[in-house]
């Protein structure tokens, strides 16, 4: 998969890609990942990419010009065509079906954006996807790009050690994921469960099963609604 991310601070992207899985996958190839300064196509010397809005009002809102040709210029060095994102609190949610789906793509492009916000035209001047990544305001797109790409990363084959972790993640079969535990069976008084070490290993699927169920429906109720209606095919 290539990944291309348009920001105005792509450095905070330098750490995040050299470490952890998402460090490796790139190591390993599975993924690569461009990160380009918008700032760089500013027109004039102060290298600016916002400006006030027309029509008054606080705060400044991201330029057009910067933005369409940092695009372009990504765009021209490729074949084919990106699925390319804008990411926005007021996009559609981000949700593990959405990143399965994005993950699927061969290629990525992602607008973050800055200020205020964008001026509109870059919304419908582009064919871009709008993605938010929760109900809150974040100072810039970039942390949100963490998100997406941190997520959709450790779908991609190979990039995770154990091929079966990300199958029994949360939210991957619509259900939060069992509690997990590991050596030494009793900790401060604390006792792993028995049936986890009993070596029968239906039992254990079972219990995991339960769990997970009895876990959903007690912290996350709206998940079993959204599973149940999706596989009648409402969504
Ligand atoms: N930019 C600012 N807030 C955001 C959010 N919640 N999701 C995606 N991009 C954002």
């Amino acid at each position: 998969m290539r990944i291309d991310v348009l920001a105005l601070f792509p450095e905070v992207f330098e750490p995040f890609l050299a470490s952890s899985i998402v460090g490796r996958a790139v190591e390993g190839g599975i993924v690569s990942v461009g990160c380009v300064n918008i700032r760089d196509f500013a027109h004039d010397k102060h290298r600016s990419v916002d400006d006030r809005p027309f029509g008054g009002g606080p705060g400044m809102v991201l330029m057009c010009g910067p933005v369409f040709e940092a695009l372009e210029r990504v765009e021209a060095q490729r074949e084919g065509e990106p699925v390319r994102i804008l990411l926005t609190p007021q996009g559609e949610r981000l949700t593990q079906s959405v990143v399965a789906e994005l993950a699927g793509q061969p290629w990525l492009v992602i607008l973050c954006g800055h200020y205020e916000g964008f001026d509109e035209r870059i919304r419908t001047g582009i064919n871009v996807r709008e993605i938010s990544v929760g109900d809150y305001v974040l100072s810039g797109g970039e942390p949100a790009a963490v998100v997406l790409i941190d997520a959709v990363v450790r779908l991609l084959p190979g990039a995770l050690g154990d091929e079966g972790s990300a199958a029994s993640d949360s939210f991957a079969e619509g259900m939060l994921e069992y509690p997990q535990y590991t050596r030494p069976r009793a900790f401060r008084g604390m006792k792993v469960p028995d049936v986890l070490l009993s070596g029968d290993h239906g039992k254990i699927a079972s219990w995991r099963q339960e769990q997970a169920v009895k876990r959903t429906l007690e912290r996350r109720p709206d998940l079993t609604d959204e599973a149940g209606s999706s596989r009648q095919g409402k969504t």
